[in-house]
């Protein structure tokens, strides 16, 4: 039943040090007390839920695993807590694994041959499962079966190896990268969705709960508010305020002191940090608001691609602030207006005549 908090796998390069960093990093440890059993305590993506609990129902009913589960979506959203409580609600247990540790099929095999009935494998980052290893696994999905070979050469046998009916849940933040064969195999197909400011106040004010920290509704919504729609992000903020209501005042989290710790932190107002400014700086002043290629952007921000893409991306989009499109990263209006730039429009740098717009 142990999930490995230490790992590290799923890491974005450079984003240890970021407090808004939506990846686990070592000090999200404690974050176990946090994490919800059950559907009802789990908060948000309502429409995943009521879905999920009539599949699990179904499937209780019928005395059947579970149908195989893709969980995927920015990180920090939750992907490994759904799959827990899924387990927790199917009444199994779950064994964790993510794709980098499955370096041969041995490695898979040891794994599914362990499990039992109805039980749940939770693959992360099933995206980096290698080729051989995903061999081993369509077999297994489609019909409880590992292929095993012996021998070499000519001589060499395939003896099937029955295996217990069970449920693989895998996690990802990049869907796009799972090929065909792997996708149809998994049934339930779960996109995980940035949570609203008021659904991480909820889970602000939970949390707050169960670690004894008395949170005043406007510290825990200002909290919210800043958080990037990532749960993660909001729990890790939450005990980064404590600190400064413990240290600078009574121990209580106020909008005040929740606002001084912010800035503090250099998250603004709509929950942008240092990273996310200069992403978007650099498509204003290098690129004339874009479009900029991603390679070229990384580049010259200084940070990985992957961490611009999974991490900063998804949320900026969703403000309003990027645009993707074929040819690259924009900035809208509403990015110049919250750097306090004035917009220079790019087709006029092209044609030689600067103009400011305000
Ligand atoms: N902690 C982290 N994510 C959560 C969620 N979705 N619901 C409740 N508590 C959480």
């Amino acid at each position: 039943m142990a999930i490995d908090f230490d790992d590290q796998s799923g890491g974005y390069p450079g984003e240890d040090e970021r407090v808004i960093a939506p990846t686990l990093l070592r000090t999200d440890d404690a974050d176990a007390s946090l994490r919800p059993q059950t559907l009802n305590e789990y908060i948000g993506q309502e429409k995943t839920k009521e879905n999920l609990s009539v599949y699990i129902k179904a499937a209780r009913m019928r005395g059947e695993a579970l149908d195989h589960v893709l969980l995927y979506g920015p990180p920090g959203l939750g992907k490994t807590t759904l799959a827990n409580v899924i387990a927790h609600e199917m009444g199994v247990n779950i064994r964790v694994t993510s794709g980098p540790l499955l370096e041969k099929p041995a490695d898979l095999v040891a794994l599914l041959s362990g499990l039992e009935d109805r039980e749940v494998l939770f693959v992360d980052e099933i995206h980096r499962l290698n080729a051989s290893v995903q061999e081993v696994l369509y077999p297994a999905l489609e019909d409880y079966r590992v292929d095993i070979i012996i021998g070499k050469g000519p001589g060499a046998r395939v003896v099937p190896l029955p295996l217990k009916k069970f449920t693989l849940i895998g996690a990802t933040t990049r869907a796009g990268q799972i090929k065909k064969p792997l996708r149809d195999r998994l049934g339930i197909p779960i996109l995980l969705e940035l949570y609203t400011a008021d659904e991480l106040a909820t889970i602000v004010r939970r949390s707050a709960r169960i670690l004894e920290i008395p949170t005043q509704d406007d510290g825990a919504w200002e909290i919210a508010s800043r958080s990037r729609g990532t749960p993660r992000v909001a729990n890790r903020i939450l005990k980064r305020v404590r600190d400064f209501a413990q240290a600078g005042g009574d121990g209580v989290i106020t909008r005040e002191v929740a606002d001084m710790a912010l800035g503090r932190l250099d998250i603004d107002k709509l929950g942008l940090d240092i990273t996310d400014r200069r992403m978007m700086e650099s498509i204003i002043r290098n690129y004339g608001g874009g479009p900029v290629g991603r390679e070229t952007l990384a580049a010259t921000v200084g940070e990985e691609a992957v961490t611009l893409e999974d991490v900063c991306e998804p949320y900026l989009m969703q403000m309003g602030f990027l645009t993707r499109t074929p040819r690259g990263r924009c900035v809208t209006e509403k990015a110049y207006r919250h750097l306090n730039l004035p917009i220079i429009r790019q087709n006029a740098i092209d044609n030689g005549q600067l103009t400011i717009d305000n």
